[in-house]
């Protein structure tokens, strides 16, 4: 949500910024912008729209500043106009400065600044920053103690009356070599590279240039050189910090022939439940070798000790994941679990239970509300009994993001860095965390037989050749399909038992790529209201796999139909009797119901991704959309 970049060093640093932007923006892309400091004077662009429109006005400047900051933004206070959009300066433009996040006491501070005679220029929370600063160094100029960086200073007092969560990059035309920044929980790291340094809200934005990267945690600023980088605490202190080095490929960040990131991401998925196996899975346990555990997430036995209760929290897709994480923890491992949206249990939080795992599940690690609602968890039991004593758990594909930082033990959901701002395959890795969290403590708490067990990873395993399976025959059929929904407004999305949560999740693409209407409901719940929708014009996609509710989706499809809708189907392959309910048939091989899901998602991802590309959509960044939400 917003993208930050910043570049000081020995190159012309606009190219360099534009290229991080690029990176970052899937973060948001209302407006962008940048500055620089060149010839002693601030030298801003912006541009309202997608980034080309940025690039275009820089194409005419020339501009061999070395030492500069940029912004791509989802705009939260004030319209996405060119005026709004970062870097905002001060009023004599001598400092600027871009930001993601959200100032929650700018009325205050920008009343307080006007008094002073600050005039401010933009509708945004931002613009307090600027003006502040520039009022802090007047003041800090004319005052006895000096600094052996008063534009450091200046940014440290600043940061210490800002209220929010923020990340911040500041020039100031008065100290041409000094890029300083701080953050207060909305992420942001350091790339060290050789006489120059970087900084970005994400690491696609570093790994082309370094991949020693330092990351800044809350309550940190930082002040970059050509000399080198000094890291300090909000109250001042000087401390000591280790770089790591990214173990990433710049090529991940790359579309390598695909249209839209979101399709190579949905062709990603059989090598992603791949590499979730080889993690996750002990391959020397066999039913026979009680003496190994089989499945190993690195989570220490304390956590699940006594277990009584699991509290799921998580946004969006993330949500969607965890309600499939409920069925498998119930089903398999026998605990009662509860899913709730971050957003909603951060101001209403259930009773406090003792024993309970809390799992935070966040593909970007920065959710703003994921990780305060587990904050919140935190902090309301710590210092209780120690049966109600905070048990922290994570899911996330971002080792190096807030959430790793926040909570003591994580699932590495190893899917590789996902572009596309609509979840694919970090949704599957999240689902195969969930598998093999489940089996863990059914293993441990024997409410699974080892043979069971090991026919359920026999299961798991066959699942990347029956995803090429369905990516290989339904992609051209599902192309095919789209053309006959050009002027469809709304879909309905149907599903019953593990795959509900999946026709949640198909309904979400749809909406979130291709602006249509969609709603998934529990089949068996149709009949309760929404039926009243149905009519030749609404399409009906109904996840119909073999198992326990298999006939009742059957039925519920033809209660569907009865009402005119046209009736798509997810079906297994060979099953004559859907393909006489369906209108449309998209066959998946037939997997036991618990492993469905897997399956039965990927025609959905394809369904959205293409009735989306068919209609000339921007796939890959959906209007009003960000990858990364870390506002409230
Ligand atoms: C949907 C989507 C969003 C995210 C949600 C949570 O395709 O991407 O709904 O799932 O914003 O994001 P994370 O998982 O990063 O917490």
């Amino acid at each position: 949500m917003c993208g930050i970049v910043g570049y000081i060093g020995t190159q012309a640093a606009t190219g360099i910024l534009l290229a991080g932007l690029e990176k970052l923006e899937y973060r948001g892309y209302d407006s962008a912008g940048i500055a620089t400091v060149l010839e002693g004077n601030i030298h801003c662009v912006r541009a309202k729209g997608k980034l080309h429109n940025l690039r275009e006005k820089l194409e005419q400047i020339e501009n061999p500043a070395q030492v500069g900051i940029g912004h791509t933004r989802w705009a939260t206070h004030g319209k996405p106009e060119e005026y709004n959009a970062h870097p905002h300066m001060d009023t004599a433009r001598r400092v600027a400065v871009v930001q993601n996040g959200i100032i929650e006491n700018y009325r205050e501070l920008r009343e307080e600044l006007k008094q002073l005679g600050h005039e401010f220029r933009s509708d945004t929370d931002t613009e307090v920053i600027p003006h502040l600063i520039a009022q802090l160094l007047a003041e800090y100029s004319s005052s006895p103690n000096q600094h052996s960086s008063p534009f450091l200073e200046a940014v440290r007092q600043a940061v210490n009356k800002l209220e929010g969560a923020f990340a911040i990059a500041i020039i100031c035309a008065d100290y041409p070599d000094e890029l300083i920044i701080a953050r207060q929980q909305a992420p942001l790291a350091i790339g060290l590279g050789q006489g120059e340094f970087f900084c970005a809200s994400d690491a696609p934005a570093l790994v082309p240039h370094t991949r020693a990267v330092l990351t800044l945690e809350s309550g940190e600023l930082a002040r970059l050189t050509p000399l080198g980088v000094e890291v300090y605490t909000f109250a001042g202190d000087r401390l000591k910090k280790h770089p790591r080095t990214l173990n990433w490929n710049p090529v991940l960040v790359e579309k390598q022939g695909f249209k839209h990131f979101m399709l190579k991401e949905i062709y990603e998925q059989p090598g992603v439940v791949r590499a979730c196996l080889e993690a996750y899975l002990n391959t020397d346990w066999n039913p026979a070798s009680p003496g190994q555990m089989p499945i190993r997430l690195g989570l220490p036995a304390e956590l699940y000790a006594d277990l009584e209760q699991i509290q799921i929290v998580a946004c969006g897709t993330s949500w969607h994941a965890g309600l499939v994480g409920k069925y498998l923890l119930e089903q398999l491992a026998g605990i009662p679990t509860m899913v709730q949206y971050a957003s909603e249990f951060r101001y209403a939080p259930s009773p406090l239970t003792p024993n309970t795992l809390m799992i935070g599940v966040t593909q970007s690690g920065e959710t703003a509300d994921t990780l305060a609602a587990l904050t919140m968890e935190k902090e309301r039991r710590d210092g209780l009994l120690p049966k109600f004593q905070p048990r922290l758990l994570g899911i996330t594909n971002r080792l190096e993001s807030s959430l790793a930082q926040m909570v003591p033990h994580i699932i590495d959901t190893h899917a590789g860095i996902e572009i596309g701002v609509a979840a694919t395959k970090t949704f599957v890795a999240q689902l195969m965390a969930f598998y093999c969290l489940a089996l863990d403590i059914a293993y441990l708490r024997q409410t699974i037989s080892p043979d069971r067990l090991e026919q359920i990873i026999i299961g798991l395993r066959q699942l990347p050749a029956e995803i090429e399976v369905v990516l290989e025959i339904q992609e051209r059929y599902i192309q095919q399909l789209v053309h006959d929904f050009a002027e469809t407004q709304d879909f309905i999305f149907l599903g019953r038992g593990i795959n509900f949560p999946i026709a949640l999740e198909g309904a979400l693409k749809l909406k979130e790529i291709s602006y249509i209407h969609a709603e998934g409901y529990p089949a068996g719940e149709m009949k309760h209201g929404p039926i009243a929708l149905l009519d030749a014009k609404v399409p009906v996609v109904a996840i119909a796999m073999p198992g326990s509710v298999y006939e009742k989706v059957l039925s519920n499809a033809q209660e569907a139909k009865a009402r005119d809708a046209r009736l798509i189907g997810i079906t297994p392959m060979n099953a004559p009797e859907a393909a006489e309910i369906f209108d449309d048939v998209i066959p998946v091989p037939s997997v036991e119901e618990l492993l469905s899901p897997i399956l039965s998602v990927i025609p959905l991802q394809l369904l959205a991704y293409h009735i989306a590309a068919r209609r000339g959509l921007d796939v890959d960044q959906p209007r009003n959309l960000a990858k990364s939400v870390t506002v409230e």
